[in-house]
């Protein structure tokens, strides 16, 4: 089956399946058949770090990466990774606005820490930074288990609450600076909501002036760096287009695990497309096929074995147009497996 090259290819699943080895092993075959790749991660968890053998030091920094370390071919090429780091998205974009003064908040840090709560924004904010600067043909993503996948998909929802007409009129009640100009309290601390009001005044009674003033800074920010923000709404519209994107979502080779994909899917089909494929990892038949036991009970294992990965096959058949197959690989060291998942890509037919 050929697989049309993208701009964007996601890989999505539920945890352990294989996300973050295919994707290293789908970066490693398309920068091999020439094209300009950027491998990013958007899990907190990053596995990728120890794939491909990065430190913590290395979080939001571009780093190029060696195929050679991943191919038997003697041809040198060259793809670049990127370990998702929040706080260095919004210090890129902070300095874009020359407000990287600004970022000694204590709230922002919080924010952008790995788990604040940011991480899903800031992923669609990078992708579609590093799209736009022309440098790639393709931007492969590493996701996180379900659920943060389905936040990243729903991340462009939240900006638009975000930045919803509410929000601003907590900055005009408060009478604080907004896009330079600033807003008399008295006639606009109408247009808030009284329970927006109540819950101000609450809190600075409780945590002290201080804390709010830091909180207004933090939101005031955010605020003036919202065109980059609100930019990603567009992006995520073009996600969602058959000719932008590849989705690849991950199982392994067990009833289960296809099921968990099949639920997945289900709630992701109204960001997907045609173009979407279930990539069956893990599978055993090309061990079974090879292996000719003589005693009686391995060869009912076999044939056991065998019926269920084939019932697994026609079940993901059925649910699934697209459907790719990658073996289980006899092998401890994460390494061997992205060498020879690489291969596998390179089978598919181009
Ligand atoms: N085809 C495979 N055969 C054997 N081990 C694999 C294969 N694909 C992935 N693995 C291993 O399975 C484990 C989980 O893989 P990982 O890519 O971290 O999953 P995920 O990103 O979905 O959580 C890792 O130890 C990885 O090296
Ligand atoms: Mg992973």
């Amino acid at each position: 089956m050929s697989i049309p090259n993208k701009r964007v290819e996601i890989f999505c699943g539920t945890g352990g399946v294989g996300k973050t080895t295919l994707a290293t092993s789908r970066a490693v075959a398309l920068s091999e058949k020439g094209l300009k790749v950027l491998l990013i991660t958007i899990d907190p968890a990053k596995r990728l770090k120890q794939v491909l053998g990065l430190q913590d030091s290395d979080s939001g920094i571009l780093k190029k990466i060696d195929t050679q370390n991943f191919s038997e071919d003697n041809v040198e090429n060259t793809f670049d990774a990127l370990l998702l780091s929040p706080s260095h998205t919004l210090e890129r974009i902070a300095k874009a606005e020359g407000l990287e003064k600004e970022l000694d908040n204590r709230i922002l840090k919080v924010l952008t820490k790995p788990y604040g709560g940011m991480n899903e924004i800031m992923a669609v904010l990078e992708v579609q930074f590093h799209l736009a600067t022309g440098n790639y043909d393709t931007v492969v993503l590493d996701t996180p288990p379900g659920k943060h996948f389905l936040d990243f998909l729903g991340a462009t929802r939240k900006i638009e609450h975000f930045f919803d007409k509410s929000f601003v009129e907590i900055f005009k009640f408060l009478g604080k600076k907004v896009s330079g100009e600033s807003a008399p309290k008295k006639f606009l601390g109408k247009l808030v909501s009284s329970g927006v009001k109540k819950l101000l005044s609450y809190l600075e009674k409780v945590t002290g002036g201080d804390f709010v003033d830091i909180f207004i800074d933090a939101v005031s920010l955010l605020y003036r760096c919202r065109e980059h923000f609100t930019s990603a709404i567009d992006f995520q519209k073009e996600l969602g287009k058959e000719d932008f994107s590849n989705w690849f979502l991950v199982s392994s080779a067990e009833h289960h695990k296809v099921g968990e994909a099949m639920s997945l899917f289900t709630e992701a089909k109204d960001f997907m497309h045609g173009d979407n494929y279930l990539a069956v990892n893990k599978c055993l038949k090309p061990f079974l096929d090879n292996w000719h036991p003589q005693e009686s009970k391995l060869k009912t294992l076999k044939s056991t074995m065998l019926t269920r990965e084939n019932e697994l096959k026609m079940f993901a058949g059925n649910n699934f147009k697209k459907v790719l197959e990658f073996s289980e690989i006899l092998s401890s060291e994460p390494k061997v497996h992205v060498t020879d998942l690489a291969s596998g890509w390179k089978l598919l037919p181009a």
